[in-house]
């Protein structure tokens, strides 16, 4: 049914009806089931049908809904809080509650911002960020992000303080002459180049998806690149913003991804999973390093919005972590997301045009190129990234396909990011129906010819 009073993001698109879920599949009003590989864009963690889930927000819903942050708080929220410092790297303090992950990221940069005027260093005004990334959707989150297409059309909004280094990319930034770990030194490196061309005093923090996700296609860095960054942003005064919107919690198996990187960041944001997709909840996580200045200085934070704290969403975030871990769902990634990447490696490793295969937990990436050894993309005018998401779509798999891989001028991959409760059949159900897709789609008309 083509939507007759709602603004799509396609304007041309006929959009069949959800209507109902069932574990990590979704049904449509014809009865259409639709094998759900990317948990919408990572956010259905634990599938379509949790009864907890649901029982704990009618419960909450039947208590008290909603009272605004400025007069009351609530139960759920000061429980969710504690859970998440409890859980967070140890210099982690204080949790404001958002309803989307490009909120936590405004109310990051706010932070910093705040932070460095309660140290009188109010010419600290410089962020910056990667190539291929993603921070959110609003003009400031947009700027600060590196995806260049989608901050085509709205380049005159953009603000002059971002500015952005190349990403942690080894497939294609890797030299041949050096191993992963000196190639993730070089990487960081840039960060220190950046701000020294930028003046020292003048940069505020640098923002990063500590493991790439929608833009590049789950990409994390050798070790040695975290450790660097941070040692930078140490030496030069520079917050560090860890931005797990995607890649974390729980997604790549770890539920703070300072488990994997060793690090601990300054600020961290969190979304999607986080209530699982059963209400629109994000975090924006602040350590005591920024929380004590702001306390210690003007002890007030000039920010807010109408739904922040919302209680029936942290009433959902209390109870899709206890099923987290009652489920022991993070051995679950690990072990699925093990099996997810052989499988793919095993079904993909002659294949002419899967050039590489990558990513950690539930998190996994195929890069489609049209010439394996040289690592030439496909023609983006040929949307192939586009057609795959249309087959698997008729075929009954939902995935992430983006273009753009290869510094937003082009290339293609796929991102799979299914349900924590995914089982070993049903990873073999996603491989073959994700290779049903790509087969299907490199048959297509326009990119035989481009082959020929
Ligand atoms: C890393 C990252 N940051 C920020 C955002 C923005 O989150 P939202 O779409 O919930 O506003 C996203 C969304 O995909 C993301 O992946």
């Amino acid at each position: 049914m083509a939507s007759e009073y709602i603004l799509q993001r396609d304007l041309k698109a006929n959009l069949p009806v959800a209507v109902r879920g069932e574990g990590i599949y979704i049904y449509d009003e014809n009865g259409k089931k639709y094998f759900d590989g990317s948990s919408g864009a990572a956010v259905s963690c634990l599938g379509h049908s949790n009864q907890k889930v649901k029982d704990a927000i009618i419960k909450q819903l039947s208590s008290i809904p909603y009272s605004h942050t400025s007069f009351l708080t609530s139960k759920p929220t000061e429980k969710f809080a504690k859970m998440l410092i409890n859980r967070a790297p140890d210099n982690f303090e204080k949790v404001y509650f958002l309803s989307g992950g490009t909120e936590a990221v405004e109310t990051a940069l706010k932070l910093v911002r705040q932070y460095h005027i309660e140290n009188n260093e109010p010419q600290r005004k410089n962020i910056i960020a990667r190539k291929q990334s993603y921070h959110g959707n609003t003009l400031t989150t947009l700027s600060v992000g590196g995806n260049q297409q989608r901050k085509e059309a709205f380049l005159p909004y953009m603000s002059e303080c971002m500015h952005h280094i190349d990403p942690v990319y080894a497939y294609r930034l890797k030299k041949d002459d050096e191993n992963l770990e000196e190639y993730g030194i070089r990487a960081a490196n840039l960060l220190e180049e950046k701000i020294l061309q930028l003046g020292v005093t003048s940069v505020a923090a640098f923002i990063y998806e500590p493991i790439v996700g929608s833009t590049l296609g789950s990409v994390a860095a050798p070790l040695s690149y975290y450790k660097r960054i941070r040692e930078i942003c140490d030496k030069y005064g520079v917050i560090l913003v860890s931005d797990e919107i995607m890649c974390g919690y729980g997604r790549t198996g770890y539920l703070f991804t300072s488990e994997y990187t060793g690090i601990k960041p300054d600020l961290i944001t969190l979304a999607k999973g986080i209530a699982g997709g059963y209400q629109a909840l994000a975090a924006t996580l602040v350590s005591s390093k920024i929380y004590d200045a702001i306390s210690n200085g003007s002890a007030s934070f000039s920010h807010g919005h109408t739904y922040i704290g919302h209680s029936c969403a942290t009433a959902a975030g209390v109870a899709v972590l206890k099923e987290i871990e009652d489920k022991e769902l993070l051995t679950n990634v690990q072990e699925m997301g093990k099996l997810l990447k052989e499988e793919l490696k095993s079904r993909f490793s002659s294949h002419s045009y899967v050039g590489d295969v990558r990513g950690k937990g539930l998190f996994v990436t195929v890069e489609l190129v049209k010439n394996k050894d040289t690592k030439e993309c496909f023609d983006p005018k040929l949307k192939l990234f586009s057609k795959i998401k249309q087959t698997a779509k008729e075929f009954g798999l939902l995935c992430y396909a983006m273009g753009g891989t290869n510094f937003s001028k082009e290339g293609d991959h796929v991102l799979l990011a299914p349900p924590f409760i995914i089982n070993k059949k049903q990873v073999i159900e996603l491989v073959d129906k994700l290779e049903l897709a790509i087969n299907k789609s490199l048959d297509a008309k326009g990119i035989l010819c481009e082959l020929e």
